[in-house]
């Protein structure tokens, strides 16, 4: 049985424990750590936690504790973790790992000198849609990927800090486009290598120093992009989807307003209704099981159970510092205008050559494209493999 410390019980804190307390396993949170002894004491008697602290170095140095959830701002990340790896604690932290690129990198440093385990709470990856999508990818369906595009909006976050460019690292591309590169670097592959960046990031709607809006593009070392939407200026709610192609099929993913519950209701008093969304009248959109569909059941089965193991789980702080690398390029792509490179010190993953698949129609010709038409024929569409003429051959 694991004693866990959770550093925050704000938002993000009340999701973690909310999972990891109401199920039947036999992880508990020992200790609850809030700036705010009154919040630390409310949160512990909302949870049922045996004990509650506003001194973060009592929580971290507890003896008994021997995992640490960081719960807090983005700014906090870093000095946090490194007071968990000093101490010889296991530590989780919620995204994005660091600010930027070379925050991320002390931290990863910090826990790997410390030899502490580490896991990434990166829980869009993790949610049952995307497990089974990624099952599909793994088992070659797809054929080759060549397109990931994951999209995170809705009309702003919940606590000013986010709006904070310096406390936060940027705005809603750090915040919610970390999701998105993670989201496209699993379909991908993580064993390959982002190249290079292309983005556009605006402030829009809100008037804040950082952005309100952004879009990325990454092209990966095999060819394959990454399409980043991350925004605080959609309306409706949250808008949380996905789709991946490659050579041989295609997956939509659609995890937050089209999820198969839909409620109308002329007079409302649901109050909170699903997570950013907007209205508790008219059309709503619930979702069943908020854990559940975020990926933090699964997020903490995977990191408990490599814990215990002594594995890495799934996502760890080198996946988080690779994320932070991605973002970093986009927001340079943003200034300059121009392609970034992706910029990471020490890439661990594999080497990826561009492959380009062809086809035999006949000795002579490379299939172009096949393609039933409206009267029933085939159309071969074909380049003749010596002298490039592009011909066709209908059937
Ligand atoms: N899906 C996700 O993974 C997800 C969703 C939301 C937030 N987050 C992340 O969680 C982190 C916290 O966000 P949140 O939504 O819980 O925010 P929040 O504002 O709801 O809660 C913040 C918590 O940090 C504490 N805090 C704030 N400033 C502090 C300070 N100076 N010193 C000590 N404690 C301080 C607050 O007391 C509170 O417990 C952020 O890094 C955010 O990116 C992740």
């Amino acid at each position: 049985m694991h004693k866990i410390a959770m550093l925050g019980a704000g938002f993000i804190g009340t999701f973690y424990t909310n999972t990891i307390q109401r199920s039947r396993s036999e992880d508990r949170i020992s200790l609850v750590y809030n700036r705010t002894p009154e919040t630390a004491r409310e949160f512990a008697k909302t949870f049922d936690i045996p004990r509650w602290t506003s001194d973060a170095d009592e929580a971290i140095n507890d003896p008994e504790i021997d995992l640490v959830i960081v719960a807090l701002p983005n700014f906090l990340h870093k000095e946090f973790i490194i007071k968990a790896a000093n101490a010889g604690k296991g530590v989780l932290c919620t995204k994005p790992l660091g600010r930027t690129g070379e925050e991320a990198r002390e931290i990863l440093d910090a826990v790997e000198k410390a030899g502490v385990f580490h896991g990434y709470l990166e829980d869009l990856v993790y949610n049952p849609k995307t497990l089974k999508a990624l099952d599909f990818v793994h088992k070659g369906t797809l054929g080759r990927i060549l397109w990931a595009r994951s999209r995170e909006t809705h009309p702003g976050p919940h606590s000013p800090h986010f709006f904070d460019k310096e406390k936060a690292g940027g705005g809603a591309l750090i915040d919610m486009g970390c999701h998105c590169a993670e989201i496209c670097r699993s379909f991908i592959g993580k064993d390959v290598r982002p190249v290079e960046a292309l983005g556009h990031i605006d402030t829009l709607v809100h008037p804040i120093a950082a952005e309100d809006f952004s879009i990325g593009l990454v092209r990966f070392e095999n060819g394959a992009v990454a399409q980043i939407e991350a925004a605080w200026t959609f309306r409706g709610g949250m808008d949380l989807r996905d789709e991946i192609s490659g050579t041989e099929g295609t997956i939509w993913l659609n995890h937050w307003l089209r999820t198969g519950f839909e409620v109308f209701t002329s007079g409302g008093g649901q109050g909170y209704v699903a997570e950013k969304m907007e209205s508790d009248k008219g059309w709503l959109f619930p979702v069943g099981n908020e854990e559940d569909a975020l990926g933090y059941i699964e997020m903490f089965n995977d990191m408990f159970d490599a814990y215990e193991k002594n594995e890495a789980p799934t996502e760890t702080f080198y996946d988080g510092y690779v994320v932070n690398c991605v973002l970093d390029a986009i927001y340079k792509s943003g200034k300059t205008g121009q392609w970034e490179p992706v910029e990471i010190e020490d890439w661990r993953g594999g080497k990826h050559e561009k492959v380009k698949t062809t086809k035999d129609y006949d000795d002579e010709h490379i299939l172009i494209k096949d393609e039933i038409m409206p009267d029933g024929k085939h159309k071969f569409i074909l380049q003749h493999k010596e002298t490039g003429r592009v011909s066709q051959i209908v059937k």
